[in-house]
């Protein structure tokens, strides 16, 4: 697989499971905003920002993993972890063995909802946090991950 042409110019944007049915799933929660169109919105303001948002989803733990490795050197990654943020040491460890800042985002206020939402694995290694927000949450942490790669480059 080749990489991106300017790796430092590039930022994963990675959605876990389920959230490939965004849009239909669970409207009140998530809004009627399909996965697609998050992406389109995220890689339009990318080339607003001069970087290059590569997007990826996938159900499966270990398939998470292995993107955040590819993009170790990236300026950075865009997560929703979905439920994995709940439990999975796979993503928290992926996630602090890389040098790239990674920003993860929640559409919904997950401390507002059921109590097994409020524990979160990966938050405690991650640049930047945001939830509540809904969709335009991604577009905060687009934002928010290219300043703290900025800062790490200061
Ligand atoms: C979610 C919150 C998680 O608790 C849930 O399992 C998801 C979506 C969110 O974006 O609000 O799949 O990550």
């Amino acid at each position: 697989m080749t990489g991106p042409a300017d790796p430092s110019r590039t930022v994963l944007l990675l959605n876990g499971p389920n959230l490939n049915l965004l849009g239909t799933r669970d409207p009140e929660q998530y809004g009627t905003t399909t996965l697609e169109q998050v992406e389109r919105r995220v890689g339009d303001l990318g080339g607003e920002l001069g970087v290059e948002v590569v997007c990826a989803q996938s159900n499966s733990e270990g398939a998470l993993v292995d993107r955040i490795h590819r993009a170790r050197h990236w300026a950075g990654i865009v997560i929703n972890p979905g439920a994995y943020a709940h439990y999975s040491i796979a993503l928290r460890d992926a996630i602090d063995a890389i040098e790239a800042p990674v920003v993860e985002i929640h559409i919904s206020n997950v401390y507002a909802r059921e109590e097994f939402r409020h524990t979160s694995v990966t938050s405690p290694v991650v640049a930047g946090y945001v939830a509540g927000c809904g969709v335009f949450g991604y577009e905060l942490a687009l934002r928010a991950v290219l300043q703290r790669a900025a800062e790490r480059r200061a």
